[in-house]
């Protein structure tokens, strides 16, 4: 039996190896163009080398668990999972914006235990363990104490898997409360944000499981508030997300149409 701390350590000692790649990745003149799978979806070359050293490592550290990833799939239901997005913001990073990641989520009975995210760029590591909280370069992080819908930062994500019409819906449900909408293009990031106090809310009509699954512990554990996204048949087909502080909770839950996951 593996200890709590002992997860962490190991997500810890890997997102930052595999952080070191994605920066020296970002930062290569020679790096190779990056393809796209389909309309706005990249392909870098990165994503598949980060994910194959996150799956040797955690196989070397724990030959029993089970990984799946973006990349390269896996199985979703075992007793000990990892749920690894290599680079999640990879729009970013093929075009060189430095705002992306990885994400690491460790999942004990389909409960996530543990989630790191690590933003080489910026050096940025965001680590929590369930009941332990949250912690941003080894410093607590807490969610904001912004209390007014028209005070508050809402993030809205999109991907080409939904129609235009849910992303559009809560852009325009943001915005006539008098949020400042934004989107950044990294849903892990977006959660990690959260999480930290930077902005008051993240939300998506459809987000993979691989994007969320450190990120929404993180908020959890930085005293905010999410939606019940773990239901039958997330981990492989993703769902909608609600992210917010405590403080405005009830009402980006209402503007947004996602439940909050009672307490
Ligand atoms: C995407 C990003 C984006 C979110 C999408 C994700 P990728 O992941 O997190 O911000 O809105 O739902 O698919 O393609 O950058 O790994
Ligand atoms: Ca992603």
């Amino acid at each position: 039996m593996t200890s709590l701390l002992e997860v962490s350590r190991v997500a810890e000692e890997v997102v930052r190896a595999a952080g070191v790649m994605i920066r020296t990745a970002f930062y290569d003149p020679n790096r190779p163009a990056y393809s796209l799978k389909g309309r706005q979806d990249y392909l870098t070359a990165t994503d598949g080398a980060v994910e194959a050293y996150v799956k040797e490592a955690i196989a070397r550290h724990f030959p029993e668990d089970a990984v799946m990833g973006e990349e390269t799939g896996g199985v979703t239901e075992a007793p000990r999972l990892w749920i690894v997005d290599p680079v999640d913001g990879t729009a970013n990073f093929a075009r060189q914006i430095p705002h992306c990641c990885i994400s690491l989520g460790f999942l004990e009975n389909g409960r996530v235990m543990v989630g790191a995210v690590y933003d080489a760029l910026h050096d940025e590591l965001f680590l929590a363990e369930r009941g332990h909280g949250a912690r941003l370069n080894g410093v607590a992080i807490r969610v904001s104490e912004v209390a007014a819908v028209n005070a508050a930062t809402f993030e809205i994500g999109w991907s080409n898997r939904t129609p235009p019409e849910p992303y559009l819906n809560l852009v325009r449900v943001g915005v006539e409360a008098g949020c400042a909408v934004r989107r950044a293009g990294s849903g892990t990031l977006g959660l990690a944000y959260v999480a930290a106090g930077r902005t008051e809310a993240y939300a998506e009509s459809h987000i993979n499981s691989w994007d969320v699954a450190a990120g929404l512990l993180l908020v959890e554990e930085a005293g905010g508030r999410v939606n019940d996204f773990w239901t039958p048949g997330a981990i492989a087909k993703g769902n909608e997300v609600l992210a917010t502080n405590a403080l405005l909770a009830q009402e980006i839950s209402r503007l947004s149409g996602i439940k909050l996951a009672p307490l």
